[in-house]
């Protein structure tokens, strides 16, 4: 069987793009394939953060991903497979300064902090982000990993690393791990549809996956459709959104008849918005009733979790000994 590695950062909530985006992915590959994901905790420790909040975010990721149905033994926490970090150490000496300054997210990331704070502290761990990354991946010699298009380059850039890797240690020790691209709906907040769904924008910007029933109805009815620059006759990238939505939710049918209203001029943005609503919730239901049981044994949950991580990381050491033993470090007795 194909394996197949990801990752997550714990950002907090988890919202509606990223479920379309990644998460309802990766619960579908686990039917046919060797999955495992992984709550990149280190990661998050590359932008400014508070202790207490990264634990506390980091366990509701997990707790999150099992109620979208994530299976337990195919999660753990990047954090306490300790083994990743060393081998990013390793595999920063194979990977060239150059290189890691063409990463865009990167330059994209250290702009963003020099605009939020003017006195911005850009630090090494952002800057060696990738080459980490790099380690999560080729530690478990994973086949694939489903990423967005915004990761292509960080996976080109693990591609070669296992390359150089090979080459300077005279085997062919890592494979070539390989994106798995798959469509994501581009989803626009919808208080601004002129922006793509995100958190960063702020709460009014995101429909959050846990969030309350009547909250995700509140916001779906006061989601702006007409933003006044439209052509006559065409759909307005607010409307366009909704559809989308719609479709996202697998609500094919009243994306049909919606549908075939706006092409009537019969469209009524009140019906389009109630039926997204319904959508939405239908879609969310089981899940928020899966994190309750979740919720209802939080220890349960963790010491799984625990447990899998365990199991996990003894791969992830069986790789790290035998890079040991090809990069002439001392053994550890
Ligand atoms: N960089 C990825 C993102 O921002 C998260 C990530 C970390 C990841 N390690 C990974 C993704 C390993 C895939 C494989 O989305």
């Amino acid at each position: 069987m194909k394996s197949i590695l990801s990752g997550i950062q714990p950002t907090g909530d988890l919202h509606i793009g990223n479920y379309f985006g990644a998460v309802q992915n990766w619960v579908r590959l686990q039917q046919d394939y060797e999955c495992r994901y992984c709550v990149v905790d280190y990661h998050s420790m590359t932008m400014p953060y508070k202790a207490t909040q990264l634990r506390e975010n980091t366990w509701k990721m997990v707790f999150y991903l099992l109620a979208c149905g994530v299976k337990p033994e195919n999660l753990f926490i990047q954090s306490q497979v300790p083994e990743h970090v060393e081998l990013g150490w390793i595999l920063n000496c194979v990977t060239s300064y150059g290189e890691l300054q063409r990463m865009t997210q990167f330059k994209d990331k250290s702009d963003q902090l020099r605009e939020s704070d003017g006195e911005a502290f850009v630090s090494v761990g952002l800057f060696d982000y990738p080459v980490l990354q790099a380690a999560d991946i080729l530690i478990y010699h994973a086949d694939f990993v489903p990423v967005g298009k915004d990761q292509e380059q960080h996976l080109e850039l693990s591609r070669n690393i296992a390359q150089r890797f090979n080459h300077q240690f005279g085997k062919e020790y890592f494979i070539h791990p390989q994106p798995l691209f798959t469509e994501i709906p581009k989803l626009l907040s919808t208080a601004d549809p002129n922006r793509k769904m995100s958190k960063s924008l702020g709460e009014k910007h995101y429909i959050n996956l846990f969030g309350e029933e009547d909250r995700i109805r509140k916001q779906v009815k006061s989601a702006v459709t007409d933003t006044g620059d439209t052509p006559a006759g065409e759909m307005s990238a607010g409307v366009k959104n909704l559809f989308e939505i719609l479709r996202a939710c697998g609500a094919l049918d009243a994306h049909q008849s919606l549908t075939d209203d706006h092409n009537s001029g019969a469209l009524k943005y009140s019906d389009l918005k109630e039926a997204t609503a319904n959508a939405l919730v239908e879609l969310i239901t089981p899940f928020r009733d899966r994190l309750a049981e979740l919720n209802a044994d939080k220890r349960a949950v963790k010491q799984q979790i625990q447990e899998s991580s365990v199991a996990i990381r003894k791969r992830a050491q069986q790789t790290i000994q035998e890079v040991r033993e090809l990069t002439g470090l001392a053994s550890i007795k």
